[in-house]
């Protein structure tokens, strides 16, 4: 696999590398994260988790065709291995990895781990954990659902292995009921009326220790965190196709489900460009950052 090419990264880089020699290379430098500087401000290493998101979207920012058993990042980015590896990478950097319920439903089969997405690279991904001092322990898996409507057959609860947390409302919770037996490493958590990403992000930093959670959408779950300041970045993969949509074909954009005004609609500022052929490798940073700088 080709390496990415870094055409632009205002990322400080550190003395001794984030990544694992092999990583360095395929990703055309560091992955450096604000938590990794040795001069933490409390912005940054506040009481919740650093959020950060990935996505892949077509040119006209579609990230889902929406079509029974086409409707993953997988048709969106046409199944590009070097997407992949990233996705491993950002996995592998994570300590929880968040999906919304539809995304958890989307992809049933799969498991949030950095090899489930690149399996080539599982050995190097592995040495990428343990260089963190992550162990052989995959990063936690969150999924976020209001209702509680979660079809417990997926992987991602099924596995042993694999710890993972159904973050829901009271009412959501109810519905859910005691899911020992049926899930048997999964824990409910409950919020309230609604799932405040935030409080979300504080409650894994206290009770489990998650500095870094890796939100991987879909695109109403970061209107979500978008809405609510919650989210610090952002990784996008530009894959060069057209998805299109229509009344008839509706399809997820990269935000759903809020409409922001242009007063306080949020502004990002670019903190890497790499690319892989026509593909595009975009990095932005958010909050606390709103100025069209
Ligand atoms: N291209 C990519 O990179 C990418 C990434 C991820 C997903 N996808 C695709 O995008 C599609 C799914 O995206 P989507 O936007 O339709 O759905 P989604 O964000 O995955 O899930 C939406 C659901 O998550 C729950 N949810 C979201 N925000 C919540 C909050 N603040 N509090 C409580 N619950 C919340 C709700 O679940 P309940 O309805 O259960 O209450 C909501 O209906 C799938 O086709 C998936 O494969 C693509």
């Amino acid at each position: 696999m080709d390496p990415l090419i870094t055409l632009f990264d205002d990322n400080p880089p550190l003395a001794t590398p984030i990544l694992v020699p092999d990583l360095l290379a395929l990703y055309g430098g560091d992955l450096v994260m604000p938590l990794d500087l040795p001069v933490t401000d409390s912005t940054v290493e506040g009481d919740r988790a650093y959020c950060y998101a990935n996505f892949v979207a077509t040119i006209d920012g579609i990230t889902s065709f929406n079509l029974p058993k086409q409707d993953t990042g997988g048709e969106i980015s046409g199944g590009s291995a070097i997407d992949h590896a990233v996705m491993g990478i950002l996995r592998a950097r994570a300590d929880a990895v968040i999906w919304g319920s539809k995304t958890y439903h989307a992809a049933r089969r799969f498991l949030p781990t950095p090899a489930a997405i690149w399996p080539a690279g599982a050995a190097v991904l592995a040495a990428q954990r343990t260089r963190l001092g992550k162990g052989s322990a995959p990063p936690l898996a969150i999924v976020v659902t209001a209702s509680g409507q979660i079809d417990l057959t997926g992987a991602l609860v099924q596995r042993p292995e694999q710890p993972a947390i159904i973050a829901t409302t009271d009412a959501g919770a109810a519905r859910l009921g005691d899911i020992t037996g049926a899930a048997p490493n999964t824990t409910v958590w409950s919020f309230g009326a609604s799932v405040p990403p935030a409080a979300l992000l504080r409650r894994l930093r206290a009770e489990r220790g998650v500095r870094l959670a890796l939100c991987e959408g879909g695109a109403a779950l970061l209107g979500a965190f978008l809405a609510t300041g919650a989210l610090d970045e952002l990784f996008l993969t530009r894959a060069p196709q057209f998805a299109g949509r229509s009344l008839a074909m509706p399809r997820p954009g990269l935000v759903e489900g809020v409409a922001f005004a242009p007063a306080s609609a949020p502004w990002a500022i670019l903190r890497s460009l790499k690319h892989s052929g026509s593909y595009l490798f975009e990095r932005y940073s958010l909050a606390p950052h709103t100025a069209r700088t």
